[in-house]
């Protein structure tokens, strides 16, 4: 895991921006997370688009999971989401994004979005967020990491901090994240430094989902100095200098 550990929310998005322009040439399929942290992203996704700078034509995408028992038009819908926050700002075309549907019977759901996972194969790169119980996508503690896509219950943690439109919500599983190219994983702010702590030096488990992450050889991880703050930051920070001037990189050093 190639850990990057930024002073605040901000530096965290441009380091994201940067390394995504670094491998945007290689990515014919993206996977994709919602929620607050990876917005900034986003954002200046859409603003080197709009300035010319980059071009995401051609690119299919794999949401990570969508709220269940709701409208795909839901104004919470993680669809929603993702028209409003990237899809109609930049030149993807719609019938090239893919979310789980978020209704209809739970194991016909889960099989279709096999399917399209099948049909596309793993993303070249697949954007994460982490949720402060430790969950990817949500897949909530005690999650197999041989899962494939299902309809879950969210936990009590994850309903107080989301305030989700549902209690249930369909989700890939850790086996197809996890074989995903590169993952690209950010993490903002003091409540998520325990999860982003297990997650680097805890033990591999499945109540921690986001520790499967250590198995996965191409694991880029840009967090801040909040969400950092129970890593040995010293120690990364000064493996990261040694890299940057092995490779004579300072942004990017070995990717
Ligand atoms: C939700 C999503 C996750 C995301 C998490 C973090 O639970 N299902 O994929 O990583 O939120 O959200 P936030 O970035 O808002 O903290």
């Amino acid at each position: 895991m190639k850990i990057f550990i930024e002073k605040d929310y901000d530096a965290m998005s441009e380091k994201a921006l940067c390394l995504f322009r670094h491998f945007l040439p290689g990515i014919g399929v993206l996977g994709l997370a919602t929620g607050n942290t990876v917005l900034g992203f986003y954002e200046r996704i859409c603003r080197e688009y709009a300035n010319g700078n980059v071009s995401l034509k051609g690119i299919k995408t794999l949401n990570l999971d969508e709220y269940f028992g709701i409208s795909p038009d839901h104004r919470e819908s993680y669809r929603t989401y993702m028209n409003t926050n990237l899809f109609s700002r930049v030149d993807i075309n719609i019938e090239d994004t893919h979310l789980p549907d978020p209704g209809g019977d739970p194991g016909e759901a889960a099989e279709r979005y096999n399917a399209v996972i099948d049909s596309l194969g793993p993303p070249d790169l697949q954007v994460l967020g982490i949720g402060q119980n430790g969950h990817i996508a949500f897949n909530e503690p005690m999650s197999p990491r041989e899962a494939r896509t299902r309809v879950v219950l969210l936990t009590q943690d994850t309903i107080d901090v989301n305030r989700p439109p549902s209690g249930a919500a369909i989700t890939m599983g850790m086996k197809d994240i996890l074989k995903s190219r590169r993952l690209l994983i950010l993490a903002s702010g003091k409540s998520k430094a325990e999860a982003v702590s297990n997650m680097v030096d805890g033990p591999m488990t499945y109540k921690v989902p986001a520790s499967f992450l250590q198995d996965h050889p191409q694991v880029y991880a840009v967090i801040d100095e909040e969400a950092a703050s129970r890593l040995d930051v010293s120690y990364i920070k000064e493996q990261n200098r040694r890299y940057s001037e092995f490779s004579g990189n300072p942004e990017l050093f070995d990717v």
